[in-house]
């Protein structure tokens, strides 16, 4: 298994919508660790390109991660959060985008990774049919899914994934979560320790944690904790590799919190606290992707404008402690930290 091969069990996570970067995975992957790209709302065509891009920086295994399609929004829900949003727009002198549905380019994705696969195709918002994971696996590689529950876990487990991304309340960006599901909520999500207990006492596939780790003492306590590998998104978001625009640079390195919010694409997602999150969370409906593509005018208004307020400002909880440097260099560091945080763990017995 590709977690038994890195040098440093550290894993790039995938971030979508401009971070991720061909020079940011294949940075991670020559560092030791695994380097992901993001396919999420590229098309075929350009996923295929940043591979390419990415297999010309290194020969080192790296991972591609798919968004599954979920079901569609119930009728008029974008409509009438377009109808509050109006004001926005004017504000910001932008249209707002056309709210639509559609399947981020699935079967074309799914044929170029079949034709080429990479060594991990990971998956999030979704369980892929038992017979795409298969397909995955005939074709040589590897298929991780993202769970957020215990009970995502044994799903997942059951339809053949080889590998479960255990990803906790605390992270940053969508939640991963098989339904965007509103009564959901009131559970609050599950933090990442707590949901690595629950997954390993329900099944014994390789986990890999993700969420609100940003230091190498943190990388130590989700491998105590029976993880093969830690997944880091946001501490990456910082390095210079990465495509994060401005105004998200400065917002991680801010101290603001981080709340959950469905306003900016209609689907649950962590980011840092700003006006348009503020007012309008509370009205915004699940309705994935049409919100996204509703907004969309509006969030690139937010950042060719430097206005932190109408920008998804995606970050875990521990973004505060992301660092400014270049991502092989970081990933060595939090190799070696996570080392020293073990062994002093162990001088207390
Ligand atoms: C900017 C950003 C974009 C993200 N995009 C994706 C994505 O495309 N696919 C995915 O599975 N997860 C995505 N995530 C979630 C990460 O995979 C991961 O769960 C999260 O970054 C872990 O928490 P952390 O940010 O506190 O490290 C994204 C997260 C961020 C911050």
């Amino acid at each position: 298994m590709i977690l038994d091969q890195l040098a440093i069990p550290i894993v790039l996570a995938p971030l979508a919508g401009g971070p991720t970067t061909p020079q940011l995975a294949a940075a991670v992957s020559e560092a030791g660790g695994l380097g992901f790209l993001a396919a999420g709302y590229l098309s075929a065509s350009a996923l295929g390109a940043q591979l390419a891009a990415a297999r010309a920086l290194t020969s080192t295994p790296l991972g591609v991660n798919l968004f599954v399609p979920g079901p569609a929004a119930a009728p008029g829900a974008a409509d009438r959060y377009a109808a509050l949003l109006a004001a926005e727009a004017e504000r910001a002198g932008s249209a707002l985008g056309t709210a639509r549905s559609d399947d981020d380019d699935w079967d074309a994705k799914l044929a170029l990774l079949a034709s080429d696969p990479p060594a991990v195709t990971s998956f999030t918002f979704g369980c892929p049919d038992p017979a795409v994971l298969a397909a995955v696996r005939a074709g040589g590689g590897e298929s991780w899914v993202t769970v957020t529950t215990p009970a995502e876990a044994v799903q997942a487990a059951a339809a053949g994934a080889d590998v479960l991304v255990v990803q906790g309340s605390e992270a940053g960006g969508h939640r991963g979560s098989f339904l965007d599901d509103p009564a959901a909520d009131l559970t609050d999500g599950t933090g990442l320790l707590a949901l690595l207990q629950l997954a390993r006492s329900r099944t014994a596939l390789p986990l890999v944690a993700a969420g609100g780790i940003a230091t190498g003492a943190a990388v130590a306590a989700v491998l105590a904790a029976g993880a093969s590998a830690a997944q880091l998104g946001t501490a990456f978001l910082r390095t210079p590799e990465a495509g994060t625009s401005a105004v998200q640079r400065a917002a991680v390195a801010s101290q603001t919190p981080t709340a959950m919010t469905r306003a900016f694409t209609g689907r649950l997602a962590r980011g840092v606290r700003n006006r348009f999150l503020d007012e309008h969370s509370e009205h915004a409906p699940s309705a994935y992707p049409e919100v996204h593509y509703l907004t969309a005018p509006l969030r690139a208004a937010g950042r060719a404008a430097g206005d932190p307020d109408l920008v998804n400002l995606w970050a875990g909880q521990a973004h505060e402690l992301s660092r400014e440097l270049p991502a092989g260099e970081l990933v060595r560091q939090l190799g070696a930290e996570a080392r020293a945080a073990l062994r002093a763990a162990e001088g207390r017995f």
